[in-house]
């Protein structure tokens, strides 16, 4: 199976780019001209350096493709270096879904968040991802995690690692199991950034076509 992925560079890329590996993917993976210097992945002979912009470029390296996974966004916090949600969540969820249209590749994943669509400029970017993504894209599936935890071992991203306070996810999971509030728990809290992994993999494996995949079911899947 050949997989790209945007967005391999960040905190997320850096634990599923080896999980979707070592699971014998072949992987494209997607690095920005201007971040080739900074990311070990410049030198990777995976990587495909590229402007999401350049629509030819993208689709050829769409080609021959099975799926494409975007774990591509920002924050407020980088909106002074050039990247907007407009530019970077929503604008390249457009050029990915109309290049793996153009390309003929069958599957479409976005890591999207837990309250898509809801109040407030990042939660109104994220369901504006994910419009795009399903009235336009083959395949899709939606995974809606809540705050990212990354493992304390392993390689950083280019934005570093993703924190959250000390035991707060062990409590998430130990808690999500409980009557009544297991659900909530589990949508909410904060889930380590390889359950999200794992699940991703294995979707990629057995397709969830049309499935926004969140809160216990991530958990679950990503066991
Ligand atoms: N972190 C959380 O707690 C959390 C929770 C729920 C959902 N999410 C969502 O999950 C996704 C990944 O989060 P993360 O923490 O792994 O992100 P991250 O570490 O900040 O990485 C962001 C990735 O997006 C790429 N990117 C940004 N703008 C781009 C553009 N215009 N063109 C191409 N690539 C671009 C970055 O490339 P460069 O390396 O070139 O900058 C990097 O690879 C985001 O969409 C985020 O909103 C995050």
């Amino acid at each position: 199976m050949v997989v790209f992925i945007a967005g391999a560079t960040g905190a997320t890329g850096q634990v599923l780019v080896p999980l979707a590996a070592a699971a014998g993917m072949e992987l494209r993976l997607h690095v920005r001209p201007a971040t080739a210097a900074k990311s070990p992945l410049g030198a990777d002979p995976r990587a495909r350096v590229l402007d999401l912009g350049d629509a030819d470029a993208l689709r050829e390296a769409l080609r021959g493709c099975d799926a494409v996974i975007s774990l591509i966004g920002t924050m407020r916090s980088r909106f002074a270096t050039g990247d907007t949600y407009a530019s970077s969540d929503v604008g390249t969820t457009r050029f990915l879904v109309d290049a793996a249209r153009a390309a003929g590749v069958p599957r479409f994943l976005l890591l999207s968040s837990v309250g898509a669509g809801g109040s407030g400029p990042y939660l109104q970017m994220k369901g504006e991802c994910e419009a795009i993504v399903r009235s336009s894209a083959p395949a899709w599936t939606i995974f809606r995690p809540s705050a990212l935890a990354s493992p304390r071992a392993g390689t950083v991203g280019t934005h570093g690692k993703r924190w959250v306070p000390p035991g707060a996810t062990a409590l998430t999971a130990a808690l999500r199991g409980v009557p009544g509030i297991g659900g909530l728990v589990a949508r909410y809290g904060p889930i380590p950034i390889e359950v999200l992994a794992r699940a991703m993999v294995r979707v990629l494996e057995a397709p969830r076509d049309g499935e926004v995949i969140e809160g216990t079911a991530l958990w679950e899947l990503g066991a």
